[in-house]
């Protein structure tokens, strides 16, 4: 089962929209995929920090599967040049160094005229450091809200871009690719 994790906990987010796309994606595909939206994990901080140490169901619920991802797609919008700081927290709670090692990762960006270039970024740094292995086609999504403007017929906007939605095509088959490859090489974690 791959993830799909929602970068922001913000309620309505085009993250949430484009996580929903992507998901779709990994279905035609016959993939196995479930995204973990940061909006309802984000419940399992009311307790406090549990760095390392996740008690709370809700986070110990991501957290586990998580651990035995075959691998994590991350959207992640652009906060303040770089990553909303909920997901920074939440990777924080999770355990060193099972939930990332040698994990495959996907990043897909959001934002204004960078695309989430920056918090992509930073998350390689962490992720990185993590020992995952990132998967180096990365997607950006400039002025995402240019697509996913709401009219009457579509009060949720819906993104058409072609080019968008090939290279979010091309991601989607090549990271499957990319764990198989892995896990065929005897490399992946859940070998
Ligand atoms: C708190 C906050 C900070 C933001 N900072 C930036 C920024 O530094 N650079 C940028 O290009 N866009 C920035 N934006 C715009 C967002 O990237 C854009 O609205 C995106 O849709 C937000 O993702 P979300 O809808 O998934 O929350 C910011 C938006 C928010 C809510």
């Amino acid at each position: 089962m791959k993830h799909i994790i929602v970068g922001t906990d913000r309620a309505g987010s085009n993250s949430r929209k484009v996580a929903e796309l992507v998901y779709g994606m990994y279905q035609e595909q016959g993939e196995d995929i479930e995204i973990l939206d940061l909006k309802d994990i984000a419940k399992g901080f009311a307790e406090g920090p549990q760095y390392g140490n996740v008690t709370h169901p809700i986070l110990k619920a991501a957290a586990d599967k998580i651990e035995k991802s075959d691998g994590l797609i991350v959207v992640v919008p652009e906060y303040n040049g770089s990553m909303p700081g909920a997901l920074k927290y939440f990777i924080d709670h999770l355990k060193y160094p099972d939930a990332f090692e040698h994990r495959p990762v996907a990043f897909i960006g959001l934002g204004g005229m960078f695309g989430g270039l920056r918090p992509v970024e930073h998350l390689q740094q962490v992720f990185g450091y993590r020992n995952s292995f990132i998967y180096p086609d990365r997607i950006f999504i400039m002025n995402v809200w240019n697509h996913y403007k709401k009219s009457d017929a579509n009060p949720e906007g819906t993104l058409k871009d072609a080019m968008i939605l090939d290279l979010l095509k091309k991601q989607t088959a090549g990271f499957s690719a990319f764990i198989k490859g892995l896990k065929h090489a005897g490399l992946h974690p859940t070998r």
